[in-house]
């Protein structure tokens, strides 16, 4: 992978779930544009190193730490070793998420507080570790989803709630970080080829024909938001929930 430094040289970004799916393509494309990366992983420890190593190849500056977003305060470590390596964060990506689907009344409450852990608590633990040496200019992005809005069928109570909370937190954060200049936006995929959620799987042809461009999402194309928001170009826009999701429900 070859670096071509462009809007983001001299930034500094960190991604959350870096090492598979939407994540991955995130830190490639924050990566290709010339940002210093790091990125947490929770299990797949080869394929982090890989990337990372991938990167550096490519003349970029990366930096992969296992960081389970379960645990805010390894969140908020990762973040600290982050800057001290590469530079003072510029760019906040909280993209590492959880997907549990089934009945309301086969959850338990176990569940209820690893999906409140990992999608929200850990969102709120990455800003409180980010934010404060932000400057104007900076970003602030989390990957939310569709189902904030639309949860379309059954067994998407504790997901949907989740992602509804990051919608919600974004508009909040954003008045609280609009005197320092730093924005903070939510982008809400549809569905996107990952493992989390496979375009050739079982649930796939029902999901494309909820979708009036009736396909699967790229990691590319959400990367590409991620980057655009993460451009001076987007300087107006924050607390904003952006979907991008081929036309899901509409
Ligand atoms: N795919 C979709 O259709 C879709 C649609 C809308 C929104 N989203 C959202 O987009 C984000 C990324 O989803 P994805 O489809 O790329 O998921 P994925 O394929 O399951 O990849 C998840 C990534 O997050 C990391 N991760 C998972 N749990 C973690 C934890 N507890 N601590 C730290 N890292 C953790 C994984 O690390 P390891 O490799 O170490 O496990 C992996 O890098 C999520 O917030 C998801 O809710 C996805």
């Amino acid at each position: 992978m070859t670096i071509q430094t462009s809007g983001l040289t001299g930034k500094t970004a960190f991604v959350t779930g870096g090492s598979r799916g939407i994540g991955e393509a995130i830190v490639k494309r924050l990566a290709s544009e010339g940002a210093a990366v790091a990125f947490t992983y929770a299990n797949s420890a080869v394929k982090a190193e890989q990337l990372a190593k991938e990167i550096e190849a490519g003349g970029g500056r990366a930096l992969a730490i296992r960081a389970d977003a379960q645990d805010a305060d390894a969140v908020k470590k990762a973040l600290n070793e982050a800057a001290r390596t590469l530079g003072a964060i510029n760019i906040l990506v909280n993209n590492a998420g959880l997907l549990n689907v089934k009945p309301y009344d086969q959850f338990t409450m176990d569940e209820f507080d690893r999906m409140v852990a990992v999608n929200i608590r850990a969102v709120f633990a990455a800003v409180q570790a980010a934010a404060p040496s932000m400057v104007e200019g900076d970003r602030i992005i989390t990957i939310g989803s569709v189902n904030a809005d639309a949860s379309g069928f059954p067994g998407m109570s504790l997901y949907s709630m989740s992602k509804a909370a990051v919608a919600g937190m974004t508009r909040g954060l954003a008045r609280d970080l609009a005197a320092q200049g730093v924005t903070v936006n939510n982008i809400q995929p549809g569905p996107v080829d990952t493992d989390m959620n496979p375009a050739e799987g079982a649930n796939a042809p029902f999901l494309k024909s909820l979708m009036a461009l009736g396909r699967y999402g790229t990691s590319a194309e959400i990367a590409g938001l991620v980057a655009y928001l993460a451009s001076p170009e987007a300087a107006y826009i924050t607390g904003a929930s952006i979907d991008a999701n081929g036309g899901f429900m509409i």
